[in-house]
């Protein structure tokens, strides 16, 4: 799993860029355990002493096009830019139905796996989104078919991950700068300004 595709590889580049395709359903074994190893792998990197190990950049989110298999798969786990609420999620065939036309952008910018990590930028995206999703429990093995509706931060990152599935990188999105656009504001950056 420390293997991720990489832009900067042309014959790698070629994976993130084509359009993924719907797994079937109810979900096979082998896309069960891809959603459970890329889970694995987010929860990990998220972990210093891990990380540190074996030298894994911090993820908030995998995508299966990033481990070179194109299928409508993808995990993420962080909490709410509030530290209230852990969103973590093992998704399988989504679709967004609906966007806020009000826009945000992490204040950041924001990076990925997949990027040299010099190409930070900012990328504007809606500020709320709903998602129908086929959701995989990893602990009890239910699915569920389900409407997510997400804001700020978590709604960044869904946004990010399903841009993969459609063999979208956030570089193509980068804009220099974002004027009248509010960046999400997080718990800690409150705390800093006090
Ligand atoms: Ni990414």
């Amino acid at each position: 799993m420390k293997d991720i595709v990489q832009e900067a590889i042309p014959e790698q580049n070629l994976l993130l860029r084509k359009r993924s395709t719907d797994v079937e359903l109810p979900m096979s074994a082998e896309d069960r355990t891809i959603l459970a190893s890329m889970m694995e792998y987010v929860l990990n990197s998220q972990k210093q002493l891990t990380a540190e190990t074996y030298g894994l950049r911090p993820a908030v989110g995998l995508s299966a096009p990033q481990i070179g298999v194109n299928r409508r798969l993808f995990c993420m786990s962080t909490m709410d830019e509030k530290n209230e609420k852990l969103h973590e999620y093992a998704v399988a065939n989504p679709k967004i139905i609906a966007y806020s036309e009000e826009k945000t952008y992490l204040g950041g910018g924001e990076g990925c796996l997949s990027v040299d990590e010099s190409k930070n930028g900012l990328v504007p995206r809606a500020k709320r989104i709903k998602a129908k999703v086929r959701l995989l429990d990893l602990e009890t093995g239910k699915e569920t078919e389900t409407v997510l509706k997400l804001s700020g931060y978590p709604a960044i990152v869904f946004q990010h991950e399903y841009d993969h599935l459609q063999g979208i990188l956030f570089v193509d999105r980068l804009q220099e700068s974002l004027p009248g656009l509010e960046p999400v504001r997080f718990f800690e950056d409150e705390q800093e300004a006090e």
